[in-house]
């Protein structure tokens, strides 16, 4: 496919841009803690937007878990991210960027039908990158716990 530069107003963003891979550790008080291995792809299309990608699997067993897609936005110099998850829950997100590190709150999170159950209400992603590792954090409010963690990874640049 063509190569795309990034739109001029997500600049402040092009720091996310690349495909990463590594590791990550997954907890909560509800389900067993399990360490998965993750690629993330973020890359630019023509409007000021990201577009981003991710897939996991278990790190023992290879067996494929979660995966998300959804574009990063800057409207007004605001970073801004909605992500649709296959298992039903959609996030939006507005936060702040600092350099390079972005930390991102929800504002709405939507649930289909069949994954009300997950009660997800509130989550937060916190995602930074120092040289060629990306480090992230995602903290969520579901199935009745008040908001904590549930993820933290390290990738690297590939
Ligand atoms: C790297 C990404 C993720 C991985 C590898 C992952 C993996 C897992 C695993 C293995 C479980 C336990 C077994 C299961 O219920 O399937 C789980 C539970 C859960 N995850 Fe995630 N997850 C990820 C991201 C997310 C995100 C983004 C959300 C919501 C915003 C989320 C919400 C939940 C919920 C609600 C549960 C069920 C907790 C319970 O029923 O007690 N997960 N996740």
């Amino acid at each position: 496919m063509t190569r795309i530069d990034p739109h001029p107003d997500i600049g402040p963003l092009t720091f996310l841009i690349g495909t990463w891979r590594g590791r990550g550790r997954g907890v909560y008080p509800t389900i067993d803690s399990f360490a998965y291995t993750e690629e993330v792809v973020i890359e630019p299309l023509p409007k000021p937007v990201l577009r981003y990608g991710q897939r996991t699997a278990h790190a023992d067993t290879g067996e494929p878990l979660h995966a998300e897609a959804g574009f990063f936005r800057l409207p007004d110099g605001v970073p801004e991210l909605v992500i649709a998850q296959p298992t039903g829950i959609v996030e939006c997100h507005a936060g702040v960027l600092e350099g390079q590190r972005l930390v991102l709150q929800s504002t709405v999170v939507g649930l289909t039908p069949s994954a009300a159950g997950h009660r997800v209400t509130d989550v937060e992603r916190t995602i930074e990158v120092v040289d060629d590792v990306l480090r992230y954090s995602l903290a969520m409010a579901a199935v009745g716990q008040d908001l904590q963690v549930h993820l933290v990874a390290e990738l690297t640049r590939v």
